[in-house]
C-alpha cells in the first residue's frame, strides 16, 4: 500500500461488501470477519483496492444493521473486535484498504440511548428530535414509502412524537445537541483508531431539521461535516469521508466543500439512473447532460461511480418522465419495484445480457470517478425479488457449485437466507470457481479490464473528458486526456450494430492504439474517422502520437 499517494482513493477500484454475506469461517450460516480475511486473496487477484464494508456493528437487525443498538460493538455473528483487526490487518498487507459504514443520522430504537431518551426528564431526552404534534417540518419528504406514512411516530411512553427520516423503528438523533455532535466523532475516533481508511456516511442530507425546508443538505449539516473532517484530517490524516448523498447535482456537488473542508468523494447518484436510461432511450444524452452537471469538481475530490449497491436502484433523482422510462425498460413484475426504486442485481436488471453487463463496466471504468462494485456482481449473480425489503440482492456470495454455493457448511436451511437457485442464476454454475476456469467469463474480462484501467488510472482516473459531438446519439464517445496523454472511448449503446464518423481532426497523424489488446487502428486523417461497433459493444484507444511515445 502506497502511503505516500495522498490521493488514494481517485485511483481506486472499491468493492462493497455485507459482512453477513461474504463468507462463513464457523458454518452458522452467517458471515463473518474471519471468512472475509479468508477471501482477501480473493479480492487482491481481481485487483481492489478498497473494501467498504457494510455496518457491523451491534444491531437488532431490522434494517440490516442499518439500525444500530451499540456503536462499539460488533454484531456476535460477525465476530469479534480481534477478529475484525485482523481483517483490516490483513488487508493492509495485501495493499487493500478498507472503509466503513458511519451510520450518523440515526440508531436503532433499542439503543440504550433512545430507550433512556423516551423518559422526557432523563440528560438523553434531548438526544432525538421529539414534538407534541407530527405537523412539524410537512415540507420533509418520506423515504421509505412503502412502508412509512409519516416521519413522525408516537412513543407512548416519552408522550410525544419522535422524528425518523427512515424506518420508525430508527430514532434520528438531534444534531443540535452539541453532546450527540461529539459523541459521533468519538465512535469516529474509536473505528480510525483501529486502522481502518475512512468512511462511507450514511444518509448525510438529514442530520438537521428547519421548519420551513425540506430538512436536506442544509447548512447546518455542512458545517458538522467541515467540523468533523477537520478532526479526521487533524488525527487521522490520510483517511477519507464518502458521502451518501442522494441529491440533485448541485446539491450532491456541494458535499465537497471548497475540496479540502468537506468530503473527499461522493456517490455519484445523479450519474447512476442516467446510464441505464441512456442504455433503454440508445441515445447518450442523458449522461452527456448530467456529466456536463457534476463536473468540475475540486481536485482533491473525487465521485464515487457505481452502477448497483445494497438498495434498490434508486430513482429519487430523476424526473416522471425518467423514471416512466426506467419501469417501463425494467420493471417486468411489480416486486421488482421497491420505494421509488428498482430492487434487482445488475445482470437480471439487464436480462443477463453479457455484452450489455461489459458495456456498463466499460463505462463505469472510463467516466470520471473511481469505481464502486457490489459484490456478486463481477459473476454475474442473480436475486430473488420474493425476499422482502432489499433482502433479494443480499443473498450469499456465490464461490462454488458446492453445498450453500461454497458460502458455508451449514445445513442449507441455517443460511441467513437462501441461496440463488433460479435455473439462469443457479449457483452450480455461476460462482467464483467455475468462472475463474473460463477464460471467456465475466469475472476473467473484469480481472482484465480492471488491469487496463489501472494501467491508464491517470487517465481514466484523473483526466479531463470532452464529449466528441456527432450525430447519431446511438454512439457515445468522449476523450479523458491527462497531462499530454489521451485516450479515446467509444461505446455502441444500441442493441444492434452501428456504423459512426467521428472527427478526430485535431489527432491527425495519431495512431489510436486499441488499450485491452495493444493492436494498432490505422492513423488518424483529415477525413472523418470511421468506426464499426456491434451490438452494446465498445473500444478504447491510447492515442499515440505520430513521433511515438511511451506511456
Ligand atoms: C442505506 C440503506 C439504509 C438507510 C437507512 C441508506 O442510505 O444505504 O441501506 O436502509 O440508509 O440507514
Amino acid at each position: 500500500m502506497d502511503s505516500t499517494n495522498r490521493l488514494w482513493y481517485r485511483d481506486a477500484i472499491f468493492y462493497e461488501i455485507p459482512v453477513k454475506s461474504f463468507y462463513d469461517s464457523n458454518n452458522d450460516g452467517v458471515g463473518d470477519f474471519k471468512g472475509l480475511t479468508q477471501k482477501l486473496d480473493y479480492l487482491a487477484w481481481l485487483g481492489i483496492d478498497c473494501v467498504w464494508l457494510l455496518p457491523f456493528y451491534k444491531s437488532p437487525m431490522r434494517d440490516d444493521g442499518y439500525d444500530i443498538s451499540d456503536y462499539y460493538f460488533i454484531q456476535p455473528e460477525y465476530g469479534t473486535l480481534d477478529d475484525f483487526d485482523e481483517f483490516v490487518e490483513q488487508a493492509h498487507r495485501r495493499g487493500i484498504r478498507v472503509i466503513a459504514d458511519l451510520v450518523l443520522n440515526h440508531v436503532s430504537d433499542q439503543h440504550p440511548w433512545f430507550q433512556e431518551a423516551r423518559n422526557p426528564n432523563s440528560p438523553k431526552h434531548d438526544w432525538f428530535v421529539w414534538s407534541d404534534t407530527d405537523k412539524k417540518y410537512s415540507q420533509a419528504r418520506i423515504i421509505f414509502v412503502d412502508t412509512e406514512k409519516s416521519n413522525w411516530t408516537w412513543d407512548p411512553i416519552a408522550k410525544q412524537y419522535y422524528w425518523h427520516r427512515f424506518y420508525s423503528h430508527q430514532p434520528d438523533l438531534n444534531y443540535d445537541n452539541p453532546e450527540v455532535r461529539e459523541e459521533m466523532k468519538n465512535v469516529v475516533r474509536f473505528w480510525l483508531k483501529r486502522g481502518l481508511d475512512g468512511f462511507r456516511c450514511d444518509a448525510v442530507p438529514f442530520l438537521f431539521e428547519r421548519e420551513g425546508t425540506n430538512c436536506e443538505s442544509l447548512p447546518e449539516t455542512h458545517a458538522y461535516f467541515k467540523e468533523l473532517r477537520s478532526m479526521v484530517d487533524k488525527e487521522f490524516p490520510g483517511t477519507i469521508l464518502l458521502a451518501e448523498a442522494n441529491q440533485w447535482p448541485t446539491e450532491a456537488k456541494a458535499y465537497f466543500g471548497n475540496g479540502n473542508d468537506e468530503f473527499h468523494m461522493a456517490f455519484n447518484f445523479p450519474l447512476m439512473p442516467r446510464m441505464f436510461i441512456a442504455l433503454a432511450k440508445e441515445d447518450r444524452t442523458p449522461i452527456v447532460d448530467i456529466i456536463k452537471q457534476v463536473i468540475p469538481i475540486p481536485e482533491n475530490c473525487d465521485w464515487g461511480t457505481f452502477l448497483r449497491n445494497h438498495d434498490e436502484l434508486t430513482l429519487e433523482m430523476v424526473t416522471d418522465e425518467e423514471r416512466d422510462v426506467m419501469y417501463h425498460e425494467y420493471v417486468k413484475h411489480p416486486k421488482m419495484r421497491l420505494n421509488l426504486g428498482i430492487r434487482r442485481r445488475l445482470a437480471p436488471l439487464i436480462d443477463d445480457d453479457q455484452n450489455t453487463i461489459r458495456l456498463l463496466h466499460a463505462l463505469l471504468f472510463s467516466l470520471p470517478g473511481s469505481p464502486f462494485l457490489y459484490y456478486g456482481d463481477e459473476i454475474a449473480m442473480g436475486d430473488n425479488i420474493y425476499l422482502g425489503d432489499r433482502n433479494g440482492v443480499r443473498t450469499p456470495m456465490q464461490w462454488s457449485p458446492d453445498r450453500n454455493a461454497g458460502f458455508s457448511k451449514c445445513d442449507p436451511e441455517q443460511l441467513y437466507t437462501p441461496v440463488i437457485t433460479n435455473p439462469i442464476y443457479h449457483y452450480e454454475s455461476r460462482n467464483v470457481e467455475t468462472q475463474s476456469r473460463l477464460s471467456s467469463s465475466l469475472l476473467n474480462w473484469l480481472k482484465e479490464i480492471i488491469r487496463v484501467r489501472k494501467k491508464y488510472s491517470d487517465v481514466l482516473g484523473r483526466g479531463e473528458i470532452r464529449f466528441i459531438d456527432h450525430p447519431n446519439l446511438k454512439v457515445f464517445a468522449f476523450i479523458r486526456s491527462y497531462k499530454g496523454k489521451s485516450m479515446l472511448c467509444v461505446n455502441n449503446l444500441s442493441k444492434k450494430p452501428v456504423a459512426v464518423e467521428l472527427d478526430l481532426r485535431e489527432y491527425v497523424e495519431w495512431t489510436p492504439i486499441e488499450a485491452q489488446t495493444s493492436v494498432p487502428f490505422p492513423k488518424i486523417g483529415r477525413l472523418p474517422y470511421f468506426f464499426t461497433l456491434s451490438p452494446h459493444a465498445f473500444f478504447w484507444f491510447k492515442l499515440t502520437s505520430p513521433t511515438g511515445d511511451t506511456w
